[in-house]
């Protein structure tokens, strides 16, 4: 169903970047360090639904101090990104996709569902004033981020009657230092991100947070990131990427559970890896099939994937009294190459993903 076009409400930024003074910013821009010069917002009550739809200045938010979001963590949030062409046209990427799951994570955090119009319209609107911080060097991206939480000052434990949508968006470039070069996973035996019935397959703040200290862990350990399992030992996923498996035979394996981020990217990969020929499933893999799969010859490539970080091969996994140095293959890097040829728009997009902002 057509609902109709919100208005937006355009307050321009009058300290706006020059754009010499943007250039610089864009030159090498880290992940999440720099941001534009205008947000999105759009207020949502119970009484009024979604109202006073406004672009306007970045800056800091007031919030009265007993904001749910503050006390109970209602918040859900998305990642997608904005790819320049060599045109210099501006598209996102299967943007339907990250509005469904904001629409999922809301449902879990019992927060209201944001229209999927309203989200599309919400990239264009912020791209229309901020679209000359849309990167143009290799792997640059104008990283998009939308989120919605709790604003109403109550401390009852209840779903909020004020909610706030946002979009902000940060120039960036790889998402680890190094490139593509393969990255050190560290086994977290000792926490996990999400249960069974949890919130493990929203993508809302509680998850990040509880990841930060194995994260920390893993850091301390020299890996790069971080590995969960299940109560079961299955593989679930990375603190913010998926995990994707290649076996000797060509099938492609990527865990199946209710408690991980249903990533787009993998989606994507595995959709194109399909079309290559490529057997795809998604069933449990425990650690030990992984570690079994490695030793055996079995597995013979690992990687992780997801908007922020693309696609990254897996190097090693280290656990407290192992370290697996893992088989190293061309798949992962030829499908990246292929997946950002589309973003890119370097090649044809024949699955009809890209989408003008
Ligand atoms: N898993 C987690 C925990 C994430 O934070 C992300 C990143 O958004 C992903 C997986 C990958 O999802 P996507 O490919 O949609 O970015
Ligand atoms: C993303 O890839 O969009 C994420 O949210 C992951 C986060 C680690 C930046």
């Amino acid at each position: 169903t057509e609902r109709a076009a919100l208005e937006f409400a355009v307050t321009r930024n009058a300290a706006a970047k020059s754009s010499a003074e943007r250039d610089e910013l864009l030159r090498e821009p880290a992940f999440g360090t720099v941001f534009t010069d205008h947000t999105v917002g759009i207020s949502w009550t119970e009484d009024a639904g979604w109202h006073d739809a406004r672009v306007q200045p970045y800056g800091p938010i007031s919030l009265d101090p007993a904001a749910a979001v503050l006390h109970y963590g209602q918040e859900i949030f998305e990642g997608i990104k904005a790819y320049r062409h060599a045109d210099g046209s501006v598209y996102t990427f299967r943007p339907d996709q990250n509005a469904r799951r904001l629409q999922r994570s809301a449902h879990r955090l019992a927060l209201p569902e944001l229209p999927a119009e309203y989200f599309l319209q919400s990239l264009r609107e912020l791209i229309a004033v901020d679209g000359g911080w849309v990167p143009s060097g290799a792997d640059q991206s104008l990283y998009l981020r939308p989120f919605m939480y709790a604003a109403e000052a109550f401390l009852g434990v209840r779903p909020a009657r004020h909610v706030e949508y946002a979009l902000i968006a940060s120039p960036v470039g790889a998402y680890f230092k190094g490139g593509a070069k393969p990255v050190s996973i560290w086994l977290s035996e000792d926490y996990a991100r999400a249960g069974k019935g949890g919130t493990g397959a929203a993508k809302t703040g509680g998850n990040y947070a509880a990841s930060l200290l194995p994260q920390a862990e893993a850091s301390a350990q020299g890996c790069d990131q971080v590995v969960f399992l299940d109560h079961d030992r299955n593989v679930e996923e990375l603190g913010g990427m998926n995990v994707v498996f290649v076996f000797k035979d060509g099938t492609i394996v990527t865990p199946k559970s209710d408690s991980i981020l249903e990533g787009i990217t993998r989606r994507s990969l595995l959709e194109l890896a399909a079309a290559r020929g490529h057997q795809v499933r998604e069933r449990a893999i425990s650690i030990d099939e992984w570690r079994q799969g490695v030793a055996s010859g079995d597995i013979v490539e690992v990687f992780a994937c997801g908007t922020a970080a693309v696609v990254a091969p897996i190097g090693a996994l280290k656990g407290h009294d192992f370290t697996d140095e893992q088989p190293s293959g061309t798949l992962a890097l030829q499908l990246r190459e292929e997946l950002t040829d589309i973003q890119y728009g370097r090649r044809g997009d024949a699955h009809g993903w890209l989408y003008r902002l």
